[in-house]
């Protein structure tokens, strides 16, 4: 029904502020689609951090913050949905507008600044479908005005350790001052062995849940050394590349939006979201799996996500401009490529150009 409806609705939606829009397409999710999709092609299923993912195409953090969708989502075609940012606290995040589009560059930016209904709406939420199945982690982040930033993803992690698939641990959001200071090897130190203790803590309880770090794309490559080395050593089950970018690419049509403070997401985030992929890639040196992000809006990028080296990916900021039956595209066109190939699966391709990758001009 979405599929048939989308094209008429999607110019209307445009209309709208993108935030109002996007507060219509989730209450729009809460009344199911009767149909019922064919099943994924076997040979896209991806083992990964102990999950077995149907798909390897993710719903990415930001788009289901509150938790209100993730089965329609799922019901949809996406292998996987993360939901959140969800912080402990209830806040109201930034003065609106918050949240611009670039159409002529295919992007967004955003200064939403975690806006969340707090952690006690969402567990409910998540409990309730707690044994509906299908992969269904939650992205977590601090609160503003908190005085322990740690504190609060430590108290997330046992808060919902029982209810998610996995954790993503957001310490990339450019939007609440401070957090990317999470990213500071020592800072970042402190954080891996506090959140890594919690959920060892809850492990009787609710089983050894996934943690992986979403990291910005904007690191220098110096700090990317830091951050893989903490997380290996500190044996996290994998990291998420990237959030939104602070950069803005000179490439940028869309001139005037493109000053509005916040985070850059979709086509123009590709090159440099791809190339740190690879970089973290390399580093990682197979110690555990990457989730690749940024600018993903066609099968073709997200072969060359995959062939940078991750296994499963996410997507925000190109269903805005090509909707809901972008993710069946994607799957097919991946299908297509495996079969093409004679590949068994998508880990036979992940991380094939990622040495290559890294050897090219820096991207701008
Ligand atoms: C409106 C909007 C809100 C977002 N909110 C979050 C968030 O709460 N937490 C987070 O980790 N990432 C958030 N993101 C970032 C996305 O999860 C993703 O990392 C980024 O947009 C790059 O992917 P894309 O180019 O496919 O959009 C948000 C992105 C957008 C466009």
């Amino acid at each position: 029904m979405i599929g048939l409806l989308e094209p008429l609705v999607r110019p209307l939606l445009r209309l709208l502020d993108a935030e109002d829009a996007h507060r219509l397409a989730i209450h729009a999710l809460k009344f199911p689609p009767f149909v019922k999709l064919a099943a994924d092609d076997p040979r896209l299923a991806v083992r990964a951090f102990g999950l077995n993912f149907p798909n390897p195409v993710g719903m990415a953090a930001g788009f289901d913050k509150h938790a209100e969708v993730p089965d329609a989502l799922l019901r949809l075609g996406f292998g996987f949905v993360e939901v959140g940012t969800v912080t402990p606290q209830p806040q109201a995040g930034n003065p609106r507008p918050r949240v611009f589009r670039l159409p002529r560059d295919e992007a967004v930016i955003n200064r939403l600044g975690f806006n969340s209904v707090g952690a006690d709406a969402v567990l409910r939420r998540l409990a309730a479908r707690a044994n509906a199945g299908g992969i269904v982690g939650i992205n977590v982040g601090a609160n503003r005005e908190s005085i322990d930033r740690i504190a609060d993803y430590v108290r997330l992690i046992e808060t919902f350790a029982p209810v998610v698939s996995y954790f993503s641990v957001n310490i990339s959001s450019p939007n609440t001052p401070g957090l990317r200071e999470l990213q500071q090897a020592k800072i970042f130190d402190e954080l891996l062995a506090r959140v890594m203790d919690a959920r060892a803590r809850m492990s009787r309880e609710a089983g050894t849940t996934p943690v992986l770090i979403k990291i910005a794309p904007d690191l220098t490559l110096n700090e990317l050394d830091d951050l893989v080395g903490g997380a290996r050593r500190h044996r996290v089950d994998g990291m998420i590349i990237g959030n939104t970018t602070v950069a803005r690419p000179p490439t940028l049509r869309d001139q005037a939006t493109a000053r509005e403070a916040g985070g850059l997401s979709g086509r123009p985030l590709f090159a440099l979201a791809t190339r740190m992929l690879a970089e973290t890639y390399v580093r990682v040196e197979g110690a555990f799996p990457l989730i690749g992000v940024g600018g993903i809006d066609s099968g073709e990028a997200a072969l060359a996500k995959i062939r940078a080296g991750a296994c499963l990916i996410q997507l925000y900021s190109a269903l805005v401009f090509h909707g809901l039956r972008l993710v069946a595209g994607i799957k097919s066109d991946l299908s297509n490529a495996l079969r093409r190939g004679a590949h068994a699966g998508i880990d036979e391709l992940v991380g094939a150009d990622a040495a290559a990758m890294t050897a090219e001009k820096w991207p701008i």
